[in-house]
């Protein structure tokens, strides 16, 4: 066994660091989107300059992968190097409740800060109080704020708009607040007083062409590669791939399966030939990290969806074979299937999440059919990935 891990590490490789290609990764510099973070700064020039609270917010939105979420933590990571300001960045998917969200803003104070027992309002307070005390500045992300929306109802909003409005007397004014959404027309889901802490400070990323694909590729060849070991061919042609979708996430990632499929065949070089096959095996709309933010139930109504799809010439299944399915997947798991209501609730938050193709109306109504397909990813290949990420757990 030793031999096999001393010929496994003394196998040249492509990489000089894999971390820059991971997706959480925040690079110094963001290559064609300066003029963004600039407007980003511009909005809050006010609360930086002279320290004082905002009464403004902004919104970031713009479709997968534009590069929404890098850009808010880099405006972060320039902020906290100022004395005073905190950046707090919360994924609203993972916390989708008011409670939740804030808890986990609080945890940045306090990390022991209890799950339970305190009600939203008495939460911000002590958020405000803890500000107070280290006369500190926040500026807090709701990234995906469409998911707490659409769990939390409009009443956060109105709780939110209230962090950065007045009305909460002495405590005024210590948070700013960056929204970040894949909706464009999101502004119009805000009620009015948080609407108007908008005015137009709206940044809408568009989707990235070829060559500005290309010059974020060039940055993480530079980062994670040895000189020397990929082509320019082969950026170009991730370039020209991941064009159609105009998505950094997936161009990255084709780079890296490429670079490992270079490894995987000892070649020194990464050539179009593995940013082909890196192609053939990523599908952009089922990504390893959207399965780990979805429930046990979510998986298993989304293999259920698979496994009909898989065996069918149809291009459609309806909710109603999709239950009966999801029971069986349920049983096979030795787990409880869960009720009507959630069973609507997991299929339209996979729509949302572009996960499924589906037209769901109406909330979790009785006897409403609506179809269901996956988007352009093989249903086989699906499966074997959801049970593959079952195993695992
Ligand atoms: N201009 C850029 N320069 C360098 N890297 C970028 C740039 N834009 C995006 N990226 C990288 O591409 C990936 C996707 O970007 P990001 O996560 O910000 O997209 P997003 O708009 O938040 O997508 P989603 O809607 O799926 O959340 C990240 O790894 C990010 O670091
Ligand atoms: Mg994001």
């Amino acid at each position: 066994m030793d031999d096999i891990l001393r010929d496994e590490l003394n196998k040249p490789t492509v990489f000089k660091d894999e971390e820059p290609l991971q997706f959480e990764y925040v690079p110094d510099e963001l290559p064609e989107r300066e003029e963004e973070l600039r407007k980003l700064v511009r909005v809050f020039r006010d609360v930086i300059e002279k320290r004082v609270g905002s009464t403004q917010s902004a919104l970031i939105t713009g479709k997968v992968g534009t590069g929404k979420t890098v850009l808010s933590k880099k405006f972060g990571k320039m902020i906290e190097d100022k004395k005073g300001f905190d950046y707090v960045h919360i994924n609203c998917r993972r916390y989708n409740t008011a409670a939740l969200a804030i808890t986990q803003v609080l945890r940045n104070y306090d990390e022991k800060f209890p799950e339970r027992g305190y009600s939203v309002e008495e939460m911000l307070r002590s958020l405000f109080n803890m500000l107070k005390v280290r006369d500190k500045y926040l500026f807090l992300a709701l990234d995906e704020i469409d998911f707490l929306v659409g769990k939390s109802g409009p009443e956060i909003l109105y709780n939110l708009s209230r962090i950065s409005d007045d009305s909460v007397g002495d405590f005024k004014n210590r948070i700013s607040i960056i929204y970040i959404s894949r909706d464009t027309s999101f502004k119009n889901k805000l009620d009015e007083s948080t609407k108007s802490t908008l005015r137009d400070n709206l940044i809408d990323l568009s989707q990235y062409n070829k060559s500005e694909l290309i010059s974020i590729l060039n940055q993480r060849v530079k980062l994670a590669f040895n000189p020397g070991t990929v082509s320019d061919n082969s950026v170009e042609l991730i370039g020209d791939i991941a064009s159609e979708w105009g998505d950094a996430r997936f161009s990255i990632e084709l780079l890296w399966k490429a670079g490992k499929k270079a490894d995987s065949e000892a070649e020194e070089r990464v050539t179009p030939e593995h940013v082909r096959w890196a192609k053939a095996e990523t599908h952009p709309e089922i990504r390893e990290e959207i399965l780990e933010d979805l429930s046990k139930n979510h998986l298993f109504v989304l293999l259920a969806i698979s496994r009909l799809l898989k065996g069918t010439e149809k291009a459609y299944v309806t909710t109603g074979e999709v239950k009966e399915h999801y029971k069986m997947v349920c049983e096979e798991y030795k787990e409880k299937a869960r009720g009507h209501t959630q069973f609507w609730h997991y299929l339209k938050e996979m729509g949302n999440l572009g996960v499924i193709d589906s037209s769901i109306s109406g909330e979790g109504e009785r006897g409403t059919t609506t179809m269901i397909s996956l988007p352009d990813i093989p249903a086989k290949m699906l499966e074997e990935k959801i049970e593959r990420y079952l195993q695992s757990k």
